[in-house]
């Protein structure tokens, strides 16, 4: 292995041991007797094994991918369906769950698993989202990771057509089909000053399923691991 490849392992390393101190922090956040809304992503991999050793403390979880449904699973963790919860007006109160970029006012870039759809959607149907990252992830504006944006097939030229226009560069996944069966591309080249007025912009052309900035929705609490500690930081109302 060269001195580079090293190197780079060990920096891996530090973050994956910074991502599960962020983890651990939000078991506190989890409501005994309780669902839990379960987002998707390496960090929230982390929390899930970390919910594994308190299940007989919850009532369940509620997923936003089949990537972390099989983990919740394979925890001893039930998965219950979220029109299933809905529909008996059962509450969750907390949704947790990692960003590829959060800024001061915790708004945030995901996407980066491709399972924005069902974690916008879950986040939307739980009372507060606790967000779990290493410091790496905090920016001051939003945009050097290239924002995911969900599309039906047929529209992703035209969607990609409308970013452009935008300022962006739009690049399809490759090989990548989302849990919905749809495509997404990424985006480079925004720098987002405004992300509520951007989400609502690209959310209303037809053909998007999702943009991947949560900023209407923003995190109500982050959890930020960095080598001093996890850092709590609640949203400012
Ligand atoms: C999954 O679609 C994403 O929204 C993830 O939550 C986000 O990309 C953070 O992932 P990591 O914890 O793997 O960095």
């Amino acid at each position: 292995m060269s001195v580079v490849s090293i190197a780079q392992e060990r920096r891996n390393m530090d973050q994956d041991q910074l991502k599960r101190a962020a983890a651990k922090a939000a078991i506190d956040d989890v409501v005994p007797g309780e669902l839990v809304g379960v987002g998707s992503g390496s960090t929230v991999n982390f929390f899930i094994d970390e919910l594994g050793a308190i299940r007989d403390r919850i009532a369940g979880a509620v997923s936003s991918s089949e990537r972390s449904s099989d983990r919740l699973r394979s925890n001893g963790i039930e998965v219950l369906d979220l029109n299933t919860v809905v529909a008996a007006g059962r509450r969750v109160p907390v949704y947790v769950d990692g960003a590829d970029e959060i800024n001061p006012r915790l708004q945030m870039i995901k996407g980066g698993g491709g399972a924005l759809t069902r974690e916008k959607i879950v986040a939307a149907a739980s009372e507060k989202f606790v967000c779990i990252v290493d410091a790496s992830k905090q920016v001051e504006v939003l945009g050097r990771f290239p924002l995911p944006v969900e599309v039906v097939p047929m529209a992703c030229e035209l969607v990609a057509m409308r970013l452009r226009a935008l300022g962006g560069t739009p690049v399809q996944r490759t090989g990548f089909v989302t849990d919905n069966g749809n495509l997404i591309l990424d985006v480079a080249g925004l720098s987002i000053t405004d992300p509520v007025a951007t989400e609502s912009v690209i959310n209303q052309w037809p053909g998007v399923v999702t943009v991947g900035l949560f900023a209407q929705s923003a995190a109500d609490l982050v959890l930020v691991a960095s080598a001093s500690g996890v850092l709590r930081i609640e949203r400012r109302q």
